[in-house]
């Protein structure tokens, strides 16, 4: 049984639940995940794991700076085990040359050039900002040119079958090493 930490930021949510989502395929597979929110719990890796999972969302370009310190602090650790940064933005759904300029932003930010990256798309939570970050949201994405418009709703771009993929394709590797698929 393997054991892998999941620290992750997560400013609305999001990168919480797709976090959470991916420590419910690994258990599922008979493995043991603990997710670890870095808002309120920075400081060091844990010893002892076989396998660690960095989740961050974008804002304003930019990945979470408490993110970034974590993964500073813990580099040479994040370099001696399999490891992956899981990226969520709303670039990821539609503009990945931004997407993966944010991570490249990310990995010289923090020197730290995760094995495998996935990036996903995030949501859109009109519902759940205040009146300035609701006008924000809508006028960029306006500028974009989608139609997701309806500030009465809420937008999900999260793919979970590609969560569950990306998963799923962790484990073999950390169950194969040499497969570098
Ligand atoms: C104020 C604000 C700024 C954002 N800026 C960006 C951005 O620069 N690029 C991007 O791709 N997504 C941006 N997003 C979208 C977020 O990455 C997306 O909503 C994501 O789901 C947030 O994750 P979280 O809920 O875990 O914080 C922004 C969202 C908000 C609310």
């Amino acid at each position: 049984m393997a054991k892998i930490h999941m620290p992750y930021g997560s400013l609305e949510g999001q990168t919480a639940h797709i976090a959470e989502y991916i420590a419910d395929v690994i258990r599922a597979h008979g493995h043991q995940a603990e997710t670890v929110d870095l808002k309120h719990n920075t400081g060091r890796l844990p010893d002892g794991q076989d396998g660690v999972i960095v989740a961050a969302s974008v804002h304003m370009g930019k990945h979470e700076g408490f993110v970034a310190d974590f993964v500073r602090e813990n580099r040479t650790e994040l370099d001696q085990v399999p490891s992956a940064l899981v990226s969520v933005s709303l670039a990821a759904h539609g503009d990945e040359a931004n997407a993966e300029s944010q991570v490249k932003q990310f990995e010289e930010e923090t020197g730290w050039h995760p094995r495998h990256v996935a990036m996903f798309g995030g949501a859109l939570l009109y519902t759940r900002y205040n009146f300035l970050k609701r006008q924000l949201m809508k006028k960029i994405v306006k500028d974009k040119g989608s139609q997701d418009l309806d500030t009465s709703r809420d937008y999900i771009y999260t793919e979970w079958d590609g969560v569950k993929h990306f998963t799923e394709d962790f484990l073999a590797r950390l169950a194969n090493p040499a497969n570098p698929s």
